[in-house]
């Protein structure tokens, strides 16, 4: 069973501030485990991975590719070559919406639940004529329908672009479904899987998932490295739209002979202590497990909703049912704007955020045109501090009539 009064004990701030971090679905927190490893590789190896043969490059490679090799174990990969290094997720699913191989008349499904990531690499295809662009539409509160899917996958649809876990309702996506009726009816399918990957067990082999992206931040590594997973065949059909050191194996003038993948998918030097502070951050996720920060995120999870449903004149967003969504809930409270409730809490030590979380056609979909406020919580947080939300929240809203 997992102790969260125990493991703060590894994240300095939580330790040494007296936040209350509501905001895991922006970005996460950091143990000590994860900034030792990259200290670790700024003041004992920093070298270029892949190039030089001195014995600094070699443990810099050797680090760089072992944190391959768990972060392909982490999901269930084939293998650690089918894990290429991305920013963060936005850039993964703009590497596979630049660089897949489209043909005229191919068409992408995607939904009006998507954040941002996954929906403008998209636009921006579909405006320059390159695909078709359709939607499958969630209800009003957040859930995709798999028989929508059945409808609107057709002959044309050459990959399904879907949101794994939603950044606003919290509602996790029927992918296994969604992967099957796509495959029937040939087509891929790409998950977002920012929010999946740091909550729940993933395993991209039993979904059979064809491409996926994800972010080390949002689960207790380092901002500026994520990763695109991709079956192997499937990544070397990619047309790299980055090209440089280490995409190659031998150049002339006019031509030159593609690196086998990852490699030629990741041109120029690497972050390579984000890279490892990404292993470092699998390692930590895996010795805590996932079954247990998803068994424990449901028991915040009900929490935390049969609390805000007491808050008088809150409106939540997405299902009151606990069993369908992650540890994420937004809402608003009638008579005050998200961003000075946002600013309210912030007052009181509770870090939440406000806005549109990045997601503008669900939220006008569901006419929250102002957007919404957002808790959203990870394994280190604690009933004690969802319990002192809640009050804070109860005499806003009293305030407020
Ligand atoms: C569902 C979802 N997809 C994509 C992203 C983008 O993540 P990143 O900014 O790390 O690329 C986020 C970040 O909030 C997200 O919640």
């Amino acid at each position: 069973m997992l102790d969260a009064e125990k493991l703060r004990e590894d994240f300095p701030l939580l330790r040494e501030s007296k936040v209350i971090y509501f905001d895991n679905a922006c970005t996460t927190q950091k143990p000590k485990q994860v900034v030792d490893a990259i200290v670790e590789y700024y003041t004992k190896y920093a070298a270029c991975a892949g190039r030089s043969l001195h014995k600094l490059a070699t443990k810099t490679t050797e680090e760089f590719e072992k944190a391959r090799e768990k972060v392909a174990k982490f999901i269930n990969a084939k293998k650690s070559k089918e894990i290429v290094w991305t920013k963060n997720t936005t850039e993964a699913i703009n590497l596979v919406a630049n660089s897949f191989k489209f043909e005229k008349g191919d068409k992408v499904l995607t939904t009006n639940l998507e954040h941002s990531s996954g929906l403008l690499p998209w636009q921006r295809l579909a405006k320059k004529g390159v695909i078709s662009l359709d939607f499958v539409l969630c209800n009003k509160e957040g859930e995709l329908s798999i028989e929508d899917f059945e409808d609107k996958i057709d002959e044309k649809t050459k990959l399904v672009s879907v949101i794994f876990a939603s950044n606003v309702t919290g509602t996790v996506s029927p992918l296994k479904e969604i992967i099957k009726i796509a495959h029937e009816n040939g087509a891929l399918v790409l998950a977002d899987g920012a929010q999946a990957a740091p909550h729940f067990p993933v395993d991209v082999r039993k979904l059979d998932l064809d491409f996926m992206g994800f972010s080390a931040h949002k689960m207790v590594g380092p901002t500026g490295i994520g990763c695109l997973y991709g079956k192997e065949d499937l990544l070397r059909e990619l047309s790299p739209f980055i090209l440089g050191g280490e995409t190659i194996k031998d150049a002339d003038l006019r031509s030159y002979e593609p690196e086998d993948i990852p490699h030629r998918l990741e041109g120029g030097i690497q972050n390579y202590a984000g890279a490892i502070g990404f292993g470092a951050a699998v390692d930590y996720l895996t010795k805590i497990g996932m079954k247990n920060i998803e068994d424990y995120e449901k028991e915040l999870a009900k929490l935390l909703i049969e609390g805000l449903l007491e808050v008088p004149n809150l409106a939540l967003i997405g299902p009151k049912d606990w069993r369908k969504k992650n540890a994420l809930v937004s809402f608003n409270i009638k008579g005050i704007e998200p961003q000075d409730l946002a600013i309210m809490l912030d007052e009181n030590n509770i870090a939440v955020r406000s806005g549109m979380h990045c997601a503008y056609p669900f939220h006008k979909f569901i006419g929250e045109n102002k957007g919404s406020v957002r808790a959203s919580l990870y394994f280190y947080n604690t009933k004690e501090e969802i319990g002192i939300f809640i009050e804070k929240l109860k005499e806003i809203a009293k305030t407020l009539g």
